[in-house]
């Protein structure tokens, strides 16, 4: 068994004591609706959720980024929380009054869902535990729990007010999902083995591009398949398809020299599509890239399908985030599916990780066959560059200051 640096709940006495527990419940959202079309990151929370069945529980979540169509309320979360059997109530407020009052009046086994936690601009700013503690945010709350728990490690890698900087004021412990994601990530990847498949699509790519860069750095990748808009950015870079293609993505002047560096340094590597889906007259048509004629990269071609496939099949380990194309349109999920199929049937070690192709191998059955379906994208992928997640570095300097105070009564 992993031994753990930081405490988890079985290190806490929680019962009937006022606990924060930050939880990472983004969702995927129908775009049109904005209805929540995938809730594992909520069935995730569950466990922790359960076990504090006792305490008094206010959670601290976000859902989206500002700017972003997926931005929106944690209300649809909390009934969605009800319906799974929790007494939960949301509070529209984060850390005023009304959030205040409703923390206040908690009884043993309620939970208060606050609202979207980056409504608050100050929850932006990324920064050390120690300053991004001084925030409106925790100074207002802290003093109103007895306990931290962070079991939000879809956002392990986020160093911000809601995920670090109350580990610096309370006696912090991490929640079963940290716990089993820490653990299983860090079996898995123990031993190193050969060809290791990194498949990379989705969006955010200016934060994706930064993190393929540390990964390639490590020597540890041998082939990284490239999808989505991921694929669209070096397509551009490596001037397979000129840079009109560029309007959906956002970052795309700061990524685009890092991507045309990466080219260079690891032309064996780095695997970009040979063909393309796009959408013409609303239906899928397969094509080469010099046939786009200006329509957006919607999913990969066959060729390129095939050639993934081809690598997947002999890996030892894979590990896949982000889809192929835009899988929520009809018709351009075919490539992500057939993708993971594709993983799911590799011998190696198969790791799926982010909310929306952790989603596609649920809803397509490929749970049983893939060793772990992880709930962080961007966090797994910066765990497997080595470097130390700040939620982990935060909850075991929290753990030391335990620890410490322990010792000296
Ligand atoms: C994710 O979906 O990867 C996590 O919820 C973190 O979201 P972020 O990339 O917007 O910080």
């Amino acid at each position: 068994m992993v031994e753990l640096p930081f405490k988890t709940l079985d290190d806490i006495d929680y019962e009937g004591k006022r606990v924060l527990i930050r939880v990472d419940m983004n969702c995927s959202l129908d775009p049109d609706t904005k209805r929540i079309t995938d809730d594992s990151r909520i069935i995730a929370s569950l466990p922790t959720l359960k076990e504090l069945s006792k305490s008094k529980v206010a959670l601290m979540a976000h859902q989206g980024r500002p700017g972003s169509s997926d931005f929106i309320s944690l209300k649809q979360h909390t009934e969605r929380m009800k319906e799974l059997g929790l007494k939960a109530t949301f509070v529209d407020d984060i850390f005023g009054e009304k959030a205040k009052t409703a923390i206040k009046n908690l009884k043993d086994g309620e939970i208060v869902v606050l609202e979207n936690v980056r409504m608050f601009e100050g929850e932006l700013k990324k920064a050390p535990p120690h300053e991004v503690a001084e925030t409106a945010l925790v100074q207002e709350l802290y003093h109103l729990f007895d306990f931290f728990v962070n079991d939000a490690y879809g956002a392990a890698h986020r160093s911000q007010a809601s995920t670090v900087g109350f580990t610096t004021v309370l006696p912090s412990a991490a929640g079963r999902l940290v716990e089993k994601e820490i653990r299983i990530l860090t079996e898995a990847t123990a031993e190193e083995k050969h060809p290791w498949i990194l498949v990379l699509g989705g969006a955010k790519v200016e934060d994706k591009v930064k993190t393929l860069s540390r990964l390639l750095e490590t020597g540890r990748v041998d082939y990284a398949l490239l999808g989505g808009l991921m694929a669209t950015l070096f397509l551009i870079a490596s001037d397979s398809i000129p840079e009109e293609y560029s309007k959906p993505i956002k970052g795309f002047e700061n990524a685009v020299d890092l991507a045309k560096t990466l080219l260079n340094k690891y032309p064996e590597i780095i695997r970009l599509p040979s063909d393309a889906a796009i959408e013409r007259d609303g239906g899928r048509v397969e094509c080469a890239l010099s046939e786009m004629n200006g329509n957006p990269f919607f999913d990969i071609g066959p060729e390129t399908i095939e050639m993934y496939m081809d690598l997947i099949e002999k890996a030892a380990v894979v590990f896949a985030n982000g889809p192929m194309g835009f899988f929520e349109r009809k018709g351009f999920d075919i490539g992500t599916i057939k993708i993971l199929n594709a993983i799911a049937e590799c011998k190696g070690t198969t790791i799926v990780g982010g909310g929306h192709m952790g989603a596609v191998a649920i809803q397509t059955g490929q749970e049983d066959k893939l060793s772990h379906i992880s709930t962080g994208g961007g966090a797994t992928i910066n765990f497997l560059t080595g470097k130390k997640l700040e939620v982990i570095r935060a909850l075991e300097e929290a753990a030391k200051r335990m620890d410490d105070l322990d010792a000296d009564t």
